[in-house]
């Protein structure tokens, strides 16, 4: 014990954290015990280094930028669009597609208390961003004749509430051996001082350390292994907060098997140089995706000599990942992200302290950095009204409320294709299940009205 507490000490000392010296030292003996375990297990010569170094993910300006080549979903003639899809069903029926929700982040630009994946949009039904999700991927499942697991990545923040939800629900349907929720890694978040904050339990402060840690964590909890023993040979990857996200779509899957590449990510047309949104690309020579506030203006906004938008591709977090290449790379030293953010803590007296601008840097890993380990993606452009419906916001541009309109003006589209008159449907607002439908297929001018809500 006291030896425990003295190796913590001196871990401290070398990185002059000696207002945590100080906690140790009056801490009834329990909690004293506690906290230098954490001390212990947390690789402080790791964080300092990096932030020592700057070793950081950075657009370097001695970096090459330039456009990356992709396919365009729409310009595959319809026989070709036709022979990926069968190719796309055939591994789902062979059970070789594995899909899994990175759903760890914390969602503060949404203000919502609860874990992302449990928010209702405010459609018709009242289903959660994982309940559309579950649905979509046990719609594929059923016509499959295979189910298609399903892996939540959680982060210490949200992990119980998370699984409480999933269970309450009964997983929508999925069988609970075929739902695998797993805890990502974190990482100290440090004061612009350099000091380590401390959270409201006393403990060192801990913020979930990116998507980009997602390999190593699938590797450590498991489901990495959980992966080669279904024999899957894809892993199809999505944000938790897209509203339209085609889970698994036999499409997609198609056309990165076709391509045989390691990775594969769908893009859609930016809505302009500022939108906030990644954008893929080529840097030295090798498919990256450059982070909207990351990206300097000249690149954002830089113009083709016909006047286009020269960096219009959107990297909306849509990808697949050949199961071998995570495997391989699942203990690769990507670099961290650093950002400054507003973060609560207590201080060395215990206060709690709320500040009114960042405090704080948080330190994160993201899933793009594995695109430069491999030569050539595949990079399919897709229509952004039938794929992308981000939920970032409280309110305005990506918030609830407009991925709620893109849901219900796509379903009306799919209606009024499959016949129904639109007069049948003017100042009504009209959801499909996904279990219904999937991609609108399925739809008749008859009969339409009854799998829906209204
Ligand atoms: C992300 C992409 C951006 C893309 C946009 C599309 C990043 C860094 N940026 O932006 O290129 O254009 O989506 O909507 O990914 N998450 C975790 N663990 C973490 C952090 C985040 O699981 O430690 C999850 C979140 O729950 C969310 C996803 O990762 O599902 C992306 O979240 P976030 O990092 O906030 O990125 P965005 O700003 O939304």
């Amino acid at each position: 014990m006291e030896q425990r507490t003295r190796t913590a000490e001196d871990k401290l000392r070398t990185y002059n954290q000696m207002h945590l010296i100080e906690r140790l030292q009056r801490l009834p003996e329990d909690e004293r015990y506690k906290l230098a375990e954490q001390v212990d297990h947390i690789a402080l010569d790791q964080l300092f280094k990096l932030l020592e170094e700057q070793k950081l993910a950075e657009v370097s300006a001695e970096a090459s930028i330039k456009p990356i080549a992709y396919e365009s979903w729409e310009k595959f003639e319809k026989q070709e669009q036709q022979a990926f899809t069968d190719r796309g069903w055939e591994l789902l029926r062979r059970g070789g597609v594995g899909a899994i929700v990175v759903a760890g982040g914390n969602g503060s630009r949404l203000g919502y208390d609860g874990p992302k994946g449990t928010l209702d949009i405010g459609l018709p039904s009242g289903k959660s961003l994982f309940q559309l999700q579950a649905e979509r991927l046990l719609h594929l499942s059923r016509d499959a004749g295979k189910i298609i697991p399903w892996y939540v990545m959680t982060s210490e923040d949200n992990h119980e509430a998370t699984t409480a939800f999933l269970q309450a629900s009964d997983y929508f349907g999925y069988p609970a051996e075929d739902c695998f929720i797993f805890q990502q890694n974190s990482m100290p978040a440090v004061g612009h001082d350099g000091q380590l904050l401390l959270s409201m339990d006393g403990g060192i402060k801990l913020a979930p350390s990116g998507h980009g840690d997602c390999f190593a964590s699938l590797k450590r909890t498991g489901a990495l292994g959980d992966m080669k023993r279904r024999g899957l040979d894809w892993l199809f990857y999505c944000n938790v907060d897209n509203a339209l996200v085609k889970m698994a779509d036999p499409a997609f899957i198609g056309v990165a098997a076709y391509y045989n590449r390691d990775i594969a990510a769908k893009v859609v047309e930016k809505t302009d140089g500022q939108e906030k949104i990644g954008i893929m690309c080529e840097r030295n020579g090798r498919p990256a995706v450059l982070e909207y506030n990351e990206i300097p203006d000249e690149i954002s906004n830089a113009r083709s000599k016909e006047g286009h938008l020269l960096y219009h591709l959107g990297h909306i977090s849509i990808l697949l990942f050949k199961l071998d290449f995570i495997d391989k790379h699942a203990d690769a030293d990507i670099p961290y992200h650093m950002a400054s953010k507003k973060m609560d803590h207590l201080d060395a007296k215990d206060q709690l302290i709320e500040p009114d601008k960042p405090n704080a840097y948080k330190l994160e890993r993201f899933i793009f950095d594995f695109f430069p380990f491999t030569e050539l993606i595949t990079v399919l452009k897709v229509e952004r009204h039938e794929e992308f419906a981000p939920v970032k916001n409280k309110a305005g541009v990506d918030s609830p409320g407009s991925a709620r309109r893109l849901v219900l003006s796509l379903h009306r589209k799919w209606l009024i294709e499959a016949g129904v008159p639109p007069e049948k449907l003017k100042g009504r607002d009209i959801e499909l299940s996904p279990l219904q439908s999937y991609g609108g297929e399925d739809l008749s001018s008859e009969g339409w009205e009854s799998g829906m809500n209204r």
